[in-house]
């Protein structure tokens, strides 16, 4: 199970008014308006994208169109398990026409999924991107009619343009429910069809994320989540707002970039929030690692500790020369072991706040748990800086301007 320890100088003290605190995030947790926390015990949004996954197993490649909340969560759950089922996975998360070209122009259209995914359903890049891949279904001869065979859509269950739109092509529609917002919405279709593509098993995430939620959310259990959180207010506070999120492992890399959106969006607001910076060990030890040792001591560091890898190398050798001989006797998971300990040793003498995340391995139960954990984390940190993590209102300014800005050059 997902566990985790403060390594820092600076004291972390129970929550001073925890019975308050503890109160509106329970409320928060449970109220019918906020859907994340519960989303492990819903098995109907996982059944009805097991029929879906049913009616287009057969497909060669899955087209994954979204961006933010409607991606990440996906991207991060591929990169950390991979692909086991043969389906070749493109990600359209952005609107660069180079990348559209390259990532085309390897596939065949009419092999694909085109996996679209917005909770509004009327975001500019998303949009962009569905357009592109209307087109290149007509030119390969497939037709408005036929789009039902290629396109499934994920959106909000009632509003927005692809709701509609949807209903017009008698497309296959998932819903992400109204009460969960983008960035907390990976345990939803949005991120469960991929997951069934790739061979990933959503039903072991649920079952992870479910293993923790009493310690995030039981009034006993959750002391030590309660003064995690205190803490990183009282950093904040001292103007310590700089969070690393650095997993030792490859294949997390992905949950950093995740975590960053997901701490960014919701936190940043009314001059308050913590900047998120996304690292991964021990790769980021020969570049960022100077700055979070000696730099300024804005930081909080999240190391994540991996227990077990699931495969190992020997590093056994019979080359001459001392840094050679030094590993003969080692395997590669012990080196990184190594690094990830000197790491947390070097952080702590240098002064660093650092806290210490630990997983079994790399698997669907303990990226259900980091999931959760993160999630949790932001809502709570959101309560104690008085922000509100659920809204983004910079983001929609510039979505709102974008549009104008393409309006009044058309
Ligand atoms: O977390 C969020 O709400 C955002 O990052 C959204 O996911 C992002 O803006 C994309 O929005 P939508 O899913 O409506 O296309």
């Amino acid at each position: 199970m997902l566990n985790w320890n403060i390594r820092s100088h600076f004291p972390a003290t129970t929550t001073p008014n925890f019975e308050e605190i503890f109160k509106s995030y329970q409320e928060t947790l449970n109220s019918p308006d906020i859907g994340f926390f519960r989303l492990p015990q819903n098995k109907e949004l996982l059944n009805e994208t097991k029929n879906v996954y049913e009616k287009f197993k057969h497909k060669k490649y899955f087209i994954h169109v979204g961006i933010g909340g409607s991606a990440l969560g996906p991207d991060m759950f591929l990169k950390a398990l991979g692909s086991s089922k043969g389906v070749e996975f493109i990600f359209l998360n952005n609107i660069d026409p180079d990348d559209f070209h390259r990532q085309l122009s390897k596939i065949k259209i009419s092999e694909a999924l085109i996996y679209i995914v917005s909770k509004s359903g009327t975001t500019a890049e998303t949009v962009a991107a569905m357009s592109i891949l209307a087109n290149k279904l007509n030119q390969a001869g497939i037709k408005e009619d036929q789009y039902k065979n290629y396109f499934v859509f994920c959106t909000d269950p009632v509003k927005g343009d692809l709701r509609k739109i949807g209903k017009e092509w008698n497309v296959e529609t998932l819903s992400v429910p109204s009460n969960i917002g983008g960035r907390f919405s990976v345990l939803t279709p949005v991120g469960f069809l991929p997951m069934l593509f790739a061979g990933i098993n959503p039903e072991k995430v649920l079952k992870g994320a479910t293993e923790l939620q009493a310690k995030l959310s039981g009034k006993t259990e959750c002391v030590d989540f309660f003064k995690l959180a205190s803490w990183l207010k009282d950093l904040h506070d001292q103007g310590i707002r700089q969070t690393v999120m650095m997993p030792y492992s490859s294949l997390l890399k992905e949950y950093s970039a995740w975590f960053v959106q997901l701490w960014a969006e919701s936190l940043g607001k009314e001059g308050k929030g913590m900047t998120p910076i996304p690292a991964y060990g021990a790769t980021d030890q020969h570049s960022q690692m100077q700055l979070f040792m000696e730099g300024p001591e804005d930081k909080t560091i999240f190391l994540i500790e991996v227990e077990k890898f699931q495969y190992d190398f020997d590093l056994k050798n019979s080359i001459s020369g001392e840094s050679f001989k030094t590993l003969s006797s080692f395997k590669l998971g012990t080196l990184m072991k190594a690094e990830f300990e000197g790491t947390l040793a070097a952080l702590g003498e240098n002064k660093r706040h650092v806290v210490h995340l630990k997983v079994p391995a790399v698997n669907e139960e303990s990226l259900g748990q980091l999931v959760l954990f993160s999630e949790c984390l932001t809502v709570l940190m959101g309560q104690l800086l008085r922000v509100d993590p659920f809204n983004q209102p910079g983001v929609e300014a510039g979505k709102k301007y974008a549009y104008a800005w393409l309006k009044s050059h058309s």
